[in-house]
C-alpha cells in the first residue's frame, strides 16, 4: 500500500462518519499529510452547518499544513454556503498538493475549487478512488446531478422474489439480521416512501427506530394514492411519529377527501396525472427535490418500484432474500407493472455488492439502462 492509498483508506473512514448525519450535504473526509508522509490533520464533515473535513482537518494540522497533502474524496467547495469556501482555507493554509477523488458537481464549485487551488499555485490530482467515491456519495452526487432525489428501490423477499403469499401475509419473510440492515437502510435516507396498496395491506408506521440519523433534514414519511383509498387513520400519517407525513395524490387539493389528512397535520402533495388517476412520477420527484428530498428509499410494493423503474428514475436496488420459496400466481412480487417485453430493454445492476445476513442475502446494484452510457 503506497502513502496515498494509506491516506485514502484514512480519507473514507472518516467521511463514513457521516453516513447518517450530512444530508443534504455530501459525506467528506480530510488528512493533512506531511511531505514526510506523516498524517498531521484529519477532518470529517459531520452535519450542515458545521465545519467542513478540509476546515476540521487544517486546523489540527496548524502550521504543519505548510507544504503537505491534503487528500479528500471530494472537490473543495469554492462557494460561500453556510462556511466559508475551503479552497480559500486551503491555499491560505499554504499547503502545496490537493489529491480528491471526484469533482463537485454542485454548479457553484463544479471545477472551480480545484482553478481555484491551481490558479493560486497549489498542484492538484483529480480522479483516485473515484468509484469508491461515488458510491459513497451516490445521493448528493446523483441528486445534484439530476436535481432530483436519488431513488433506491428496497424489498425483502422468498428467493423467487415474492413479497407476500397469495392470502396477502408478508410479515415476516426475511429473518432478523436483514429486517436490521433494513432498518439502517431508512436512516441513510431523507425519505421513504409506499404505495397505496402496502398501507391498505400492512399498515407500516414507516419511521426510523435506531437513532442513527442525526442530519439537519425531518424524516419524511410518503404515501403515493393516486386516488386517494388510503385512510387518514393509517399509521403513517400518525402526527405523533417524529417527522413529518406527506400524501401524493392526483386528486385536487380542494376535494374534501383530503380534509382529513391536512387536520392530522399531513402535508398533501396534489400532483398532476399522468394516466388513470396515476401521480405522474418525475413531477412527484422534482416537487420532493423542491421540498430539501435528496434521497428516497421506495419500500415497495410491487407496483409503486414498478411505476419507478419503468419511467427509469431508479437509482439503485437492494434485495433482501430469504431461503424460502412462495410461488404463486396471485401472490405479490418485488416488481409488477406490464414488465419489460424483452431482454434487452431491461435494466441491469452495475457494481454487484452481495453479503450474507443471518440465513438469507443482501444484494445491491446500481442500475444500468440499456443504451445509457
Ligand atoms: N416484503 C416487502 O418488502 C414488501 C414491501 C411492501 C409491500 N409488500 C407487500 O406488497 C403488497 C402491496 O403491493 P402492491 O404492488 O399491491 O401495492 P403498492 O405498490 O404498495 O401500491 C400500489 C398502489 O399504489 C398507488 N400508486 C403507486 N404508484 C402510483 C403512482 N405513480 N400514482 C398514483 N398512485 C400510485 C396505486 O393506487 P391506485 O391503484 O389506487 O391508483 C397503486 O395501485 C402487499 O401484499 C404488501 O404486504 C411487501
Amino acid at each position: 500500500m503506497t502513502d496515498l492509498d494509506a491516506a485514502f483508506e484514512r480519507v473514507f473512514e472518516l467521511a463514513e462518519r457521516g453516513r447518517y448525519s450530512t444530508s443534504p450535504n455530501p459525506r467528506v473526509g480530510a488528512v493533512v499529510v506531511a511531505s514526510g508522509g506523516e498524517i498531521v490533520g484529519e477532518g470529517w464533515h459531520d452535519r450542515a452547518g458545521g465545519p467542513h473535513a478540509e476546515v476540521v482537518a487544517l486546523a489540527e494540522a496548524g502550521s504543519r499544513a505548510r507544504g503537505a497533502t491534503v487528500v479528500l474524496n471530494l472537490e473543495p467547495c469554492a462557494h460561500e454556503g453556510r462556511t466559508p469556501p475551503c479552497a480559500g482555507a486551503l491555499v491560505a493554509a499554504g499547503v502545496a498538493r490537493v489529491v480528491f477523488s471526484t469533482l463537485d458537481p454542485d454548479p457553484r464549485t463544479a471545477g472551480k475549487g480545484r482553478e481555484w487551488l491551481r490558479s493560486a499555485g497549489v498542484a492538484t490530482r483529480t480522479g483516485p478512488f473515484s468509484e469508491r467515491a461515488e458510491r459513497l456519495n451516490e445521493p448528493f452526487l446523483v441528486s445534484v446531478r439530476t436535481g432530483r432525489p436519488f431513488v433506491h428501490l428496497k424489498w425483502a423477499a422468498s428467493l423467487d422474489g415474492k413479497i407476500g403469499t397469495a392470502t396477502g401475509e408478508s410479515r415476516w419473510i426475511t429473518g432478523e439480521e436483514a429486517r436490521a440492515d433494513g432498518m439502517r437502510l431508512r436512516e441513510e435516507c431523507d425519505a421513504i416512501l409506499v404505495g397505496a396498496g402496502t398501507v391498505l395491506a400492512d399498515d407500516p408506521a414507516l419511521t426510523r427506530r435506531t437513532g442513527l440519523n442525526r442530519s439537519i433534514l425531518p424524516h419524511r414519511r410518503i404515501v403515493v394514492d393516486g386516488r386517494l383509498r388510503v385512510g387518514a387513520q393509517g399509521r403513517v400519517f400518525s402526527p405523533e411519529a417524529p417527522g413529518e407525513a406527506w400524501l401524493a395524490t392526483a386528486i385536487d387539493e380542494s376535494d374534501p377527501r383530503v380534509a382529513p389528512f391536512r387536520e392530522r397535520g399531513v402535508r398533501v402533495l396534489s400532483l398532476p396525472a399522468a394516466e388513470a388517476g396515476r401521480v405522474d412520477l418525475p413531477a412527484l420527484l422534482a416537487e420532493l427535490a423542491r421540498l430539501g428530498v435528496r434521497s428516497l428509499l421506495v419500500e415497495g410494493g410491487g407496483e409503486t418500484a414498478w411505476g419507478f423503474l419503468a419511467a427509469r428514475l431508479a437509482d439503485r436496488v437492494t434485495g433482501y432474500h430469504a431461503p424460502l420459496l412462495l410461488g404463486g400466481r396471485a401472490a405479490p412480487s418485488a416488481l409488477s407493472g406490464v414488465g419489460y417485453a424483452i431482454l434487452t430493454e431491461a435494466p441491469r445492476l452495475a457494481g454487484l455488492e452481495l453479503a450474507s445476513l443471518g440465513d438469507g442475502f443482501r444484494v445491491t446494484g446500481r442500475l444500468a439502462w440499456p443504451g445509457a452510457a
